[in-house]
């Protein structure tokens, strides 16, 4: 699941090509048509579904349709990679233990929006990134897997942010993988 830019999607679709990862990454799901992410499908030949957001009149009928969609593709886990919409219980409760979230932060730090900006405005020393699965309350759920990322004193939003999604692309993967191991061993 995507909404902009989709290089999380791509750094999965290509781990998985290069045999890094043992997944099958059936499809691509957008919330707006002329996002990035869908581009990115069509030239990795991945099939994308869109569902527009604003077709909805709610979250749970958006969710509805994203359950109905994914149970048709019979997917194993479902990955919200840059997926910029509140979901509900009726996808997290179609995919219990098997909906990840990407975020950019070391969580329980800096949860919610501009994650990035959060950390910069605080001071710390350090940040990164966290894969972690999806509870209703937002990046919230246990966490996966997490990579560091240490703030320099030069560092703007732009530096900041490209070395957090370099890190992201590396930890993605491995955190599927992990995820992958505990589905298939329940
Ligand atoms: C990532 O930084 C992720 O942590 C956040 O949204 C961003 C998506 O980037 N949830 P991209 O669309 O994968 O390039």
């Amino acid at each position: 699941m995507a909404s902009g830019n989709g290089s999380n999607f791509e750094a999965l679709v290509k781990a998985a090509k290069r045999s890094e990862l043992d997944a099958h990454i059936c499809a691509l799901v957008v919330n707006n048509p002329n996002c990035e992410a869908r581009r990115r499908a069509e030239r990795l030949g991945v099939k994308c579904v869109v569902h527009d957001h604003r077709d909805f009149d709610s979250r749970e009928k958006l969710d509805q349709a994203l359950v109905k969609t994914f149970s048709m593709l019979a997917v194993e886990g479902v990955v919200m990679a840059g997926w910029m919409r509140i979901v509900t219980s009726i996808l997290i409760d179609a995919y219990p233990n098997r909906l990840l979230n990407i975020h950019p932060s070391l969580l329980p730090s800096f949860r919610g929006l501009d994650a990035v900006d959060q950390a910069i405005k605080a001071r710390v020393p350090l940040t990164g990134c966290s894969v972690h699965l999806v509870e209703p309350e937002v990046d919230a759920g246990q966490v996966l897997a997490q990579a560091a990322v240490p703030i320099l004193s030069s560092d703007n939003h732009l530096t900041l942010s490209k070395r957090i999604q370099h890190q992201e692309h590396q930890l993605l993967p491995i955190a599927v993988a992990i995820a992958g191991e505990c589905w298939r061993s329940v």
